[in-house]
């Protein structure tokens, strides 16, 4: 029998899943990591790290699995996009790796916007300079700390960082090297020309492949440390995103998916390069050879509720843990007490700053409305309620590209959750349907490296065998209504908090 292992390094943990080429979980394992903020909007991990939990899983999923390692045909990688990781010659971690949602770039997206041109940095990366991509932070490191900058020889993704572990090559994919703004997005690969104007030696950058292609095969070194024999073949795999959409079978014109990880992302397959001008969007190169993307991406999603989980359910996560269920599934039960509008309580999920649709490092979350009368139960569901209205501001643009059908799928952590698929289905007044597996993004790869094993003809016909939908939930007309109206007040909020944003972030 043949088998195929599927990595997804997440921000909050790695997680691995083993799977048979029905798409059945065979074992999964996850090890979790800290998020380092050593300044307010500033957000690193420690590739170690990365590397540590991709040993660990791979090593529990096989031997939890009984499996014979020679059995598993290929392995795929899907990471967290846009962390930038410096290696020296030596191939050894110069530092922390800065991470998708550090906001510290501001300077340097104004450095690039001014060397590139604003309107040729769109028409080659499809986006404007921004601070969560990977170029701002290599211009960063430049210059901030160019002691480190002089000895880096190799800049890696988070997830390319461990397949250089794993099989001694510096390689890429063109959907996660989408998100380094140094990719010439309609011809899939590097821009000379924004190299050039940005001064980065391109000899520093990996070899860059299509997602199911062959990358390089498993060291004897890295066999011995994760269980895995020497020579499996790893393919370029994708970014998480691409990644959830192969394996939530979002690889067709009019096909997208909501995501709420960490992050929260909208994403829509298309056929075409299709870039938003206002560029409040990210068109990136997909998964699937010779296709594209868009999506927008918000940086706290399921990050507010877990630091909301973190500071004002304490007691609730011990109540799960004795319970023996998750703590998430009690905040929903939790949330459901209090009513649409949370009692007139409106939330700003800006922890981070913000990318899409608003584009501003300084903005920060807000409770607006807070009244005496107020539990945590109203914060709590307002918190939910502010994630899904963010998503559905960036759904009404991509509504406005043209590229959404009239479904949507939910995935992620939050897409496990009745309650907020329910929300989203009534906030985006359209059907929101679920894929059997739960596995998404590690899914997704290990699709991919069946495609690069020969053991599925294209992705698009792995998705047809693999993946399978379960009914759809469909919008309450009476809630649709009712949401209409504190999504109104949602929008409304910060266009007037902006200037009160940059003044507090002067402080
Ligand atoms: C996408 C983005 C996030 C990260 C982390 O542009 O920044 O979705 O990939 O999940």
């Amino acid at each position: 029998m043949n088998y195929l292992i599927g990595v997804d390094l997440g921000t909050s943990g790695t997680k691995t899943v083993l799977f048979d080429t029905e798409g059945t979980v065979i074992s999964s394992a996850t090890v979790e990591y800290p998020m380092y903020q050593p300044k307010n909007g500033w957000a690193e991990q420690a590739p170690e790290d990365w590397w540590d939990a991709t040993m660990r899983t791979t090593k529990k999923v096989i031997e939890d699995s009984g499996v014979d390692s020679k059995d598993i045909k290929g392995m795929g990688i899907s990471g967290q996009m846009h962390g930038l990781v410096m290696l020296d010659e030596n191939g050894s971690v110069l530092r922390r790796s800065i991470i998708w949602c550090d906001q510290r770039t501001a300077r340097e997206c104004e450095e690039i916007t001014e060397r590139v041109g604003a309107k040729r940095l769109i028409e080659i990366t499809a986006n404007p300079a921004l601070p969560g991509f990977t170029a701002s932070k290599i211009l960063w490191v430049r210059n901030h700390e160019p002691e480190i900058y002089a000895k880096c020889r190799h800049i890696l993704l988070p997830k390319d960082y461990v397949r250089y572990m794993l099989t001694g090559e510096f390689a890429t994919e063109v959907s996660d090297a989408s998100g380094m703004q140094l990719l010439d997005i309609p011809n899939r690969c590097w821009s000379d020309e924004v190299l050039e104007k940005l001064d980065i030696d391109k000899s520093m950058l990996a070899k860059v492949y299509e997602s199911p292609e062959i990358t390089g095969y498993i060291t004897e070194e890295a066999a011995k440390l994760t269980g895995l024999a020497a020579g499996t073949p790893v393919v370029g795999g994708a970014g998480d995103n691409a990644a959830a959409a192969v394996g939530t079978g979002v690889v067709e014109e009019g096909k997208a998916f909501t995501t709420i990880g960490t992050s929260g992302v909208v994403f829509a397959h298309s056929d075409k390069v299709t870039i938003d001008p206002q560029g409040r969007v990210h068109t990136f190169c997909s998964a699937v050879p010779g296709c594209w993307t868009v999506m927008s991406c918000t940086l706290a999603a399921g990050l507010s509720l877990k630091w909301f989980r973190d500071n004002f359910f304490l007691e609730e996560m011990q109540t799960a843990k004795g319970m023996g269920v998750d703590p998430y599934y009690l905040m929903d039960r939790q949330a459901e007490r209090a009513p649409i509008g949370a009692n007139r309580l409106v939330y700003l999920p800006y922890l981070m700053g913000e990318r899409s649709p608003k584009l501003d490092s300084d903005c920060r979350g807000v409770f607006f409305g807070l009244s005496a009368m107020h539990t945590k139960y109203d914060m709590l569901r307002a918190v939910m309620e502010g994630v899904i209205y963010s998503q559905r501001e960036c759904l009404d643009i991509l509504r406005g590209m043209g590229v959404v059908s009239s479904e949507m799928l939910a995935c992620g952590g939050g897409g496990s959750s009745p309650m907020w698929r329910q929300m989203m289905a009534d906030v985006y007044n359209l059907p929101v349907k679920t894929v059997v597996s739960k596995e998404g993004p590690a899914l997704g790869v290990a699709i991919l490296a069946g495609v690069g094993a020969g053991i599925y003809p294209s992705v698009a016909e792995a998705c047809r065998k693999v993946v399978k939908t379960n009914p759809a939930q469909a919008p309450i007309p009476e809630n649709t209504g009712r949401y209409e109206e504190f999504y109104r007040v949602y929008c409304g909020l910060y266009p007037q908090l902006k200037d009160c944003y940059k003044a507090l972030a002067a402080l």
